[in-house]
């Protein structure tokens, strides 16, 4: 059997060290403390679930619900937006249910990307912007996120060549995995940049709602001439614990919306109307779950920040997201930390390298785990670098 060339392309091979890691420690019978991950361990809205349960005993909803799905989730998507942002957008045109934020980030470069056409993409990134882009055969030009620019890109570092060769660039607020937020002035920019270039700006926005300690993330659409130039990807997995719904939506460009539903409407043939309703229903009434997500986050972080200190590991404090960015505490290079503190101590964490070169030298740090756990996970590393010195 002969795979396709493709496949050799996709960044596989630090998770499949990482997975035989995790089934090693578990044989050695050492508790195995999960902070790689990035899947949230709080519950959804009860009244999600309950609809979700209710629904799903009804005939009627096992229909195609086609890839644009309802009006009133469209409808619900677009109100959103107004309340949280104040940007006005068209239900009908500029706005698209994907499965998943995922499932949209991965698409949109077979709307855009030809064989040899180029994308700007973050290092440290997401991984499948990487691999969305691989999957097509594109050009990968790397926008580099460092410290000494806020983890922001600096698009005077590249060339006019590589921005007149970009047709699409992926940005992500707040970063996963370096948890920097970006603020207007920075998205005022982009436009600037993206319209100079003709370059189709994509946004993933899947933690916009998850930002603590007084950060209030802005929409890249607030800035103005934003929706000429791009589209911002959201989700419901991180906002309302839904993640195995696979619900998030795309908003802005009505061009760049209709040429990912057409892709799309070839691919799949929409969510499960229930979770539509489900979405829907989160969208509009479950603020309540936002809010507890982000005080439990901001504890999390505290407990994390305070044992790193106490640890001697020098860390920045995180405001968003569900992860802490860290300098590797020894002089190991990432992965070689990762795989000593795991075996070691039993905490797995992820090395920075796996989210590109310029991840190196950094772990992330997941806080899915409950407080009493991540206590624990932060005591073993006390110990594993006490040892170390
Ligand atoms: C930055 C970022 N974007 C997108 C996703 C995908 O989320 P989903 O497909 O569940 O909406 C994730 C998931 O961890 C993420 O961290």
């Amino acid at each position: 059997m002969k795979l396709a060339s493709r496949l050799n392309k996709l960044q596989i091979s630090i998770y499949s060290e990482l997975a035989a890691l995790k089934e090693e420690i578990k044989h050695t019978g050492k508790t195995l403390i999960d902070l790689s991950i990035g899947s949230p361990d709080l519950s959804p809205p009860r009244e999600v679930q309950e609809l979700i349960s209710e629904q799903a005993l009804d005939d009627r909803v096992y229909d195609y619900t086609l890839t644009r799905g309802t009006a009133e989730f469209r409808e619900a998507c677009a109100n959103w937006y107004k309340q949280r942002f104040n940007v006005d957008l068209d239900p009908e045109t500029e706005v698209l249910p994907v499965m998943g934020s995922q499932d949209g980030l991965a698409h949109i470069f077979w709307a855009f990307i030809d064989k040899g056409d180029a994308a700007l993409i973050p290092d440290p990134g997401y991984p499948i912007y990487t691999d969305g882009l691989a999957l097509v055969e594109g050009e990968k030009i790397p926008l580099p996120l460092l410290s000494t620019n806020d983890f922001l890109p600096d698009f005077s570092q590249l060339s006019p060549q590589q921005a007149q060769k970009a047709k699409l660039m992926i940005l992500n607020y707040p970063n996963n995995p370096t948890t920097a937020t970006a603020g207007p002035e920075f998205f005022d920019q982009v436009v600037e940049f993206a319209s100079k270039y003709k370059i189709i700006v994509c946004h993933d926005a899947a933690y916009t709602e998850l930002a603590y300690a007084g950060t209030k993330p802005v929409s890249f659409l607030q800035a103005e001439g934003a929706k000429e130039v791009g589209v911002e990807f959201h989700s419901l997995s991180k906002s309302f614990n839904l993640a195995g719904l696979r619900l998030g939506f795309v908003v802005g460009n009505a061009r760049v919306i209709k040429a990912l539903e057409t892709i799309k409407t070839n691919i799949d043939y929409g969510s499960f109307r229930p979770f539509l309703k489900a979405g829907t229903m989160a969208l509009s009434s479950c603020q309540k779950t936002i809010e507890t997500n982000q005080q439990t986050y901001k504890r999390r972080s505290e407990i994390w920040f305070k044992g790193c200190e106490e640890a001697g590991w020098d860390i920045t404090r995180p405001r968003a997201t569900m992860f802490v960015w860290a300098p590797v505490p020894t002089k190991q290079d990432s992965l070689s930390f990762v795989m000593d503190l795991a075996r070691k101590s039993g905490v797995l964490l992820v090395p920075g390298v796996a989210f590109g070169e310029h991840g190196e030298g950094y772990v992330r740090i997941g806080l899915v785990q409950k407080e009493a756990l991540l206590k624990e996970a932060v005591n073993r590393i006390k110990t594993f670098l006490l040892n170390e010195d």
